[in-house]
C-alpha cells in the first residue's frame, strides 16, 4: 500500500498519558502508550497470545501489560515475561509488530510495519523501503505566527480526502457557514489561480472573500485574503489576513488521520498573531466553525472520494480538481474511489 510511505498523525503529544491509548490507522488497530520513564510506543493493538486488545491492558513501569493472561510486552514489543510461567524466556515469536514514531507540531505521527531505520527521515534506510517507496517527510511549516492552538481530535464518519477537500473548498461558506464565513446574498466564487510547489502540492496564492465573521474577534463584515497550500495527502494549510490594518493573519492546518476508509480523526492547528483573544474563545469560534461542517460531511456518498469520475465539477471547483489529481499521482488508494 503506498499509504505505508507517509507519516500520518495519530494523536495529541498531550492526549499520549498513563492509559495506553488505542489509535486506528489505515485500518490498522494500533495501541499508543508511553512508558514510566516517557519513552513512546505503538504495537499493533492485538496480544499475539490471544488476541486480545493491549489497549485494555496497563502500563506497569516499562512494559505494557496485557490485559487477558498479563503477558507484558516492552517499548520494542517484544515479550519480556509470561506471568503463568515464571521461569520461562518467551521467544521472539512472542513478539508483537513495532511501528515507528516521531512527535511534529504537537502530535505524534506513526508510519505503519515501519522498522526503527525507517524512523530516521532522510536516512538511507528510509529511501529503500521496497514497494512502499521512499518515506516522505512530515510536512514543514515554515513562517507561521508563533501562537499555536490544537483543535481535537474530532472523529468524523468520512474519508480522510473528503475531509481535507471540504477544508479547501469555499463555495461552500454563504450556506453551510452563512453569517460567519460566507454570505447567502453572495455566494458567488470570484476567479482564482491554482499553481503547484515544485513537489506538485496544489496551491492558491490569493483568494479574496468578504466574510460576515471571519475569526473569534471579528466585530464587522471585512474583506480577507486566502491562501491555500496542499501539505501532502491529507494535510492542508488555510492562511488568511483581513485587509484593515493592524488585523491578525491566521493560518489553520488541518491535519487528518485516515482510520478506516470511511471514516477519520482530525485535529486543526491554528497559527495567529492574535496576542489577545482568549484561548477558549478561538476554540469556541472554530467549534462552532466545523461543528457546521461535519453533519454535510458525514452525509456525502459515497464517503471515499472519487478520483476518476461521478462527481460533477464547475469552474468554482477548480482546487478540488487539483486535490484529487494531485492524490492520484501520489497514488493513494485508501479513501478514494
Ligand atoms: S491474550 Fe494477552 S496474555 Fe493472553
Ligand atoms: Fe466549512
Amino acid at each position: 500500500m503506498n499509504e505505508q510511505a507517509w507519516w500520518w498523525p495519530i494523536s495529541r503529544v498531550d492526549d499520549v498519558g498513563a492509559q495506553p491509548q488505542a489509535v486506528q490507522l489505515l485500518g490498522e488497530r494500533l495501541v499508543l502508550w508511553q512508558t514510566d520513564a516517557g519513552g513512546v510506543s505503538l504495537l499493533t493493538d492485538r496480544c499475539p497470545h490471544r488476541g486480545a486488545k493491549l489497549s485494555m491492558g496497563r502500563v506497569q513501569g516499562d512494559v505494557l501489560q496485557c490485559p487477558y493472561h498479563g503477558w507484558r510486552f516492552g517499548e520494542q514489543g517484544h515479550c519480556v515475561s509470561i506471568p503463568a510461567q515464571p521461569g520461562f524466556v518467551p521467544p521472539a515469536s512472542s513478539a508483537v509488530c513495532r511501528h515507528a514514531v516521531q512527535q511534529a507540531h504537537g502530535l505524534w505521527w506513526a508510519v505503519l510495519g515501519a522498522s526503527t531505520a525507517r524512523s530516521v527521515p532522510g536516512s538511507a534506510s528510509a529511501s529503500a523501503l521496497g514497494s512502499a517507496g521512499p518515506l516522505h517527510p512530515i510536512p514543514q511549516l515554515l513562517g507561521l505566527p508563533a501562537r499555536r492552538l490544537i483543535y481535537g481530535p474530532f472523529d468524523v464518519a468520512t474519508s480522510a480526502p473528503r475531509a481535507v477537500e471540504n477544508f479547501l473548498d469555499t463555495a461552500h461558506f454563504a450556506y453551510v457557514h452563512e453569517g460567519w464565513l460566507g454570505d447567502a446574498l453572495h455566494p458567488e466564487v470570484p476567479p482564482y489561480e491554482v499553481s503547484h510547489t515544485s513537489d506538485g502540492r496544489p496551491v492558491i496564492e490569493r483568494y479574496r472573500a468578504w466574510q460576515p465573521r471571519a475569526s473569534a474577534s471579528a466585530q464587522d463584515g471585512a474583506w480577507v485574503e486566502y491562501r491555500y497550500e496542499v501539505l501532502s495527502p491529507f494535510a492542508a494549510l488555510l492562511t488568511k489576513q483581513g485587509e484593515g490594518e493592524g488585523s491578525a493573519q491566521d493560518s489553520y492546518v488541518i491535519w487528518a488521520c485516515p482510520q478506516s476508509p470511511g471514516s477519520c480523526r482530525l485535529w486543526f492547528a491554528q497559527y495567529t498573531t492574535d496576542g489577545r483573544t482568549p484561548d477558549h474563545e478561538l476554540r469556541d469560534f472554530q467549534l462552532a466553525i466545523f461543528a457546521q461542517d461535519q453533519p454535510i460531511l458525514e452525509s456525502q456518498e459515497p464517503k471515499a472520494l472519487p478520483l476518476s469520475g461521478g462527481e460533477a465539477m464547475s469552474a468554482a471547483d477548480r482546487l478540488s480538481a487539483a486535490y484529487r489529481r494531485y492524490l492520484q499521482s501520489c497514488g493513494i488508494t485508501f479513501g478514494v474511489c
